[in-house]
């Protein structure tokens, strides 16, 4: 039995977070909305209840969570970090940016996989922040979607998804970014590891960390190392219809590539940028437009909620890509993991 709160993030009912917030105490599981995607939570201090999310999402066991915590001094009784470095990262609080640290003995194993860090992250989502302050403890939280398929971004994708798999599931709208955190690695020596590109850019993390290094898995482009990041040897954000990425180049290139695959299909949809909206439309092409040549942010939040649109509705989505840059390259290392076909 699933039971479902409605909130409004802009002007949250307390008594509603605070029920969800009792049954976190009670072990039980809560689906709650972050500024990048929602999250399936439960208490991050209890073996038993973070078991139980693993069996609602169907993730296998090796596969550590990010504990979500909802102010600074939590970094401090999770995990060994030292002050400079956590003045540093309080530069990112809150926010869609997940930090690997060494991790204390209060985190159970079952958490970060037998592993001795932690991913650990202060969400920016009011009702997520409110959740776990009401709650007292960390919470645990995976993505809330079922293991394999793209995140939920919107309250469908998770009801579609959880309902009836989960005790609560908070329905507060739409998300910000619609992609994962950025993850960073900060044990590997001095220079912190982008493991998973997100919402906060190589560009940001420069001038506070100085230097960084952004391996070639980042961009989705080669397989991860997978003892420094276990979760990426499994297949993400894969929808069951295929996805051909077309690489972001000029517009007539992108575009002729485009035409070229469209006749491998019998019912495809073009998703394209809107500057080229009229070559399809001139063409007589099933499109939609995923985003603009101007506006990444627009393309991050509709990734998901495209990818679940239109699967299993037409025989191929066909994607126009964008530039490795800012959250494109949250984007493109989606994207590139979703295609089966890397152009
Ligand atoms: O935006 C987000 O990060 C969302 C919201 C709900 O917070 N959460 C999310 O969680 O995307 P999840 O479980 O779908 O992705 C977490 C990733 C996984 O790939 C996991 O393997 C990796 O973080 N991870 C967790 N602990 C780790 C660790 N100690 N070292 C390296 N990677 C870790
Ligand atoms: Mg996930």
């Amino acid at each position: 039995e699933t039971k479902v709160i409605e909130v409004d993030p802009l002007n949250i009912e307390e008594e509603k977070i605070k029920e969800a917030a009792q049954a976190i105490k009670e072990d039980k599981t809560v689906v709650f909305p972050t500024e990048t995607v929602y999250g399936l939570g439960a208490n991050g201090l209890s073996e038993n209840a973070v078991k139980k999310i693993f069996e609602a999402k169907g993730r296998p066991y090796d596969n550590p969570l990010i504990l979500h915590v909802s102010n600074v001094k939590s970094f401090l009784e999770y995990t060994y970090i030292s002050y400079t470095l956590l003045e540093k990262i309080e530069r990112l609080l809150p926010g869609p940016i997940t930090f690997v640290l060494k991790k204390r003995g209060i985190v159970p194993d079952i958490v970060t996989a037998g592993k001795d860090t932690i991913a650990i992250r202060m969400p920016a989502h009011p009702v997520a922040l409110k959740l776990i302050e009401y709650a007292d403890v960390p919470i645990a939280a995976p993505s809330a979607n079922v293991s394999g398929k793209p995140s939920p971004t919107m309250s469908e994708h998770v009801l579609k998804d959880m309902f009836g798999k989960v005790d609560y599931i908070i329905i507060g709208g739409k998300v910000e970014f619609g992609v994962e955190s950025t993850i960073i690695d900060l044990t590997q020596g001095k220079i912190p590891i982008i493991l998973r590109p997100g919402p906060i850019p190589p560009e940001k993390l420069k001038e506070i960390f100085g230097d960084i290094t952004i391996p070639e898995f980042a961009y989705g482009k080669t397989e991860p190392d997978y003892i420094k990041s276990p979760g990426m040897k499994y297949r993400h954000y894969a929808p069951n219809t295929p996805v051909i990425l077309v690489e972001h180049d000029d517009a007539n290139t992108m575009v002729k590539k485009v035409l070229e695959e469209v006749k491998n299909y019998k019912n495809p949809i073009v998703l394209c940028l809107k500057e080229h909206v009229d070559y399809y439309k001139k063409h007589n092409i099933n499109f939609d437009t995923i985003g603009s040549e101007t506006n990444y942010y627009e393309f991050a939040v509709k990734l998901f909620e495209m990818l679940r649109q239109y699967d299993e509705k037409v025989d191929a989505m066909i994607i126009e890509g964008i530039e490795d840059k800012g959250i494109g390259i949250a984007v493109m290392n989606r994207l590139r993991k979703a295609s089966y076909k890397i152009k």
